[in-house]
């Protein structure tokens, strides 16, 4: 069933017994640190602090949105007891029959509980943590909402990207290329106008999905949040720059950016996904903030990594979904199944595919080339049907086993690359290069191929009868 909003889902995970609720930490540091200790376990509880060192009670950081497949369950409704690949499925057949949910407008909104403008404003009136020790200041935007919309055509994009505090009006941005946002951005820098924008620090999960999908540039991410929610969400308009703002929001700051050549800061470093510093202390755009809302006691969001490990935690689920759809659209059929790769991040997709022809499985690489999750992206690896990509013992002994590197590596150059890769950054370059592994067996090879060692599900079936007890775990 449909949740409300942050607050609710917030009682659902605790319902469910995956939330941890820490007193007394301090913002310097000590959020971050015991959320990246966290992040590394097993089962990643989602952590609400409270009673945060210098900050009245109440005004809280929830940390590790859907680190969690239960927590992810509840959010999309999927069967939790389901395999993670019928998930993906389940999604990618709910993507095909996708129809956005327009927002509703409405007059008031609980993020307009509390309203500071012009010398009110104090970012550092929220407990903003310092995540890392490396880190360049506090970063009030991780979990984030930034919403533009665009000069020429008027659609608006919402997107997640890291805003730093620099003072109580003054907040970094840091957009790579070729993001939506930054495209917009630009689009006003390049008319001499600061671009109007939106930053929500607290806000609807599903919203916060739909902010970290690479939709289709001038698709709406709140029709998409409210597919996905299955109701449509209530948005405002923001006061200042009358850009639609989530009316549930925990917090939202209401400004504009200058051009760079105009204003810009030093902007981090932040210890990024990847877990390096490969971006140093940069200049950035600003956004020079000029009203803050939120609600009474507000939570603010926070999501950071001190390395991609985990399959849930940036709700990959949707990007191989989606991934998996885009394949399908050009025409290639018979893909059984699409993962992100354990431990890789959004840097090493796997698909598995049930082979047809020859070509077959290179035709769905060169999409994933491209499509969802190029940003960043450096391996592909194709697997054949018999393997589960979300397994990856199985995917490595694919590798081992099924691609001789010499006719089944294949390395494309000059790809996509991110603005925080520790490989493109020392190069000097954020393109990466991008490797197809075929780990599948050749096609021609398929009926000759060495056969399997396996027990037969009849055998299995029967000694499992006969001898349950042995296959119990300790
Ligand atoms: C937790 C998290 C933090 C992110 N931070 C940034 C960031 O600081 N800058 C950036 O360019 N992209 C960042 N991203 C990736 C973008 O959110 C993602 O590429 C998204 O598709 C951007 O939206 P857009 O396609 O509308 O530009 C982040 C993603 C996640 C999940």
């Amino acid at each position: 069933m449909a949740f409300n909003d942050l607050r609710d889902y917030i009682a659902r995970v605790e319902a469910l017994g995956e939330l941890k609720c820490v007193e007394g930490a301090d913002w310097d540091l000590e959020i971050g640190a015991i959320s990246s200790i966290t992040s590394l376990m097993d089962k990643p509880p989602a952590l609400l602090f409270d009673g945060i060192k210098g900050y009245p009670p109440g005004w809280r950081v929830f940390c590790d949105v859907f680190n969690g497949p239960k927590r992810l369950a509840e959010v999309l409704q999927l069967d939790p007891s389901r395999p993670v690949m019928d998930w993906i499925r389940t999604i990618k057949e709910r993507l095909q029959a996708f129809k956005g949910l327009p927002p509703v407008l409405v007059d008031r909104a609980p993020c307009q509980q509390n309203v500071f403008r012009g010398p009110e404003v104090d970012l550092f009136k929220f407990p903003v943590p310092r995540w890392f020790e490396g880190d360049g200041g506090r970063f009030i935007g991780t979990n984030d909402l930034v919403i533009t919309r665009d000069p020429d055509s008027g659609a608006v994009n919402v997107g997640t990207y890291r805003v730093q505090a620099h003072d109580r009006n003054t907040a970094g941005i840091f957009a790579d290329k070729g993001k939506d946002g930054r495209i917009m951005m630009e689009r006003y820098w390049a008319r001499g106008e600061s671009c109007p924008i939106a930053v929500c620090c607290g806000q609807d999960p599903t919203l916060w999905i739909a902010a970290t999908q690479s939709l289709p540039f001038g698709s709406s991410e709140f029709e998409y949040a409210g597919w996905i929610k299955g109701a449509p969400l209530e948005i405002i308009r923001g006061p200042v720059t009358g850009l639609p703002l989530p009316a549930s929001a925990e917090i939202v700051l209401e400004g504009a950016v200058p051009p760079p050549e105009t204003e810009s800061h030093m902007e981090g470093p932040f210890g990024e996904w990847e877990g390096y510093y490969a971006s140093r202390a940069s200049l950035q755009p600003v956004i020079r903030v000029e009203s803050i809302m939120h609600r009474n006691d507000p939570i603010l969001c926070g999501l950071h990594r001190v390395r991609p490990h985990g399959g849930y935690y940036f709700n990959n689920l949707f990007s191989c979904a989606l991934l998996w759809q885009q394949i399908e659209t050009c025409g290639v059929s018979d893909v059984t199944g699409v993962w992100q790769m354990d431990g890789g991040g959004r840097m090493i997709f796997v698909i598995a595919i049930k082979q047809r022809y020859v070509g077959h499985a290179k035709r769905a690489a060169y999409v994933a080339m491209g499509g969802a999750g190029a940003y960043g992206g450096r391996f592909i690896v194709l697997v054949d049907d018999d393997i589960d990509p979300s397994n990856t013992k199985d995917v490595l002994w694919a590798i081992a086993t099924r691609c001789d590197p010499e006719f089944d590596i294949e390395i494309q150059k000059g790809c996509w690359g991110a603005n925080v890769d520790p490989v493109g950054i020392l190069r000097g370059d954020v393109s990466t290069s991008r490797a197809i592994v075929d780990a599948c067996r050749p096609y021609s090879q398929m009926a000759t191929y060495p056969p399997l060692v396996a027990v037969s599900p009849e055998l299995e079936s029967r000694v499992r009868d006969r001898w349950g007890d042995v296959f119990e775990p300790f």
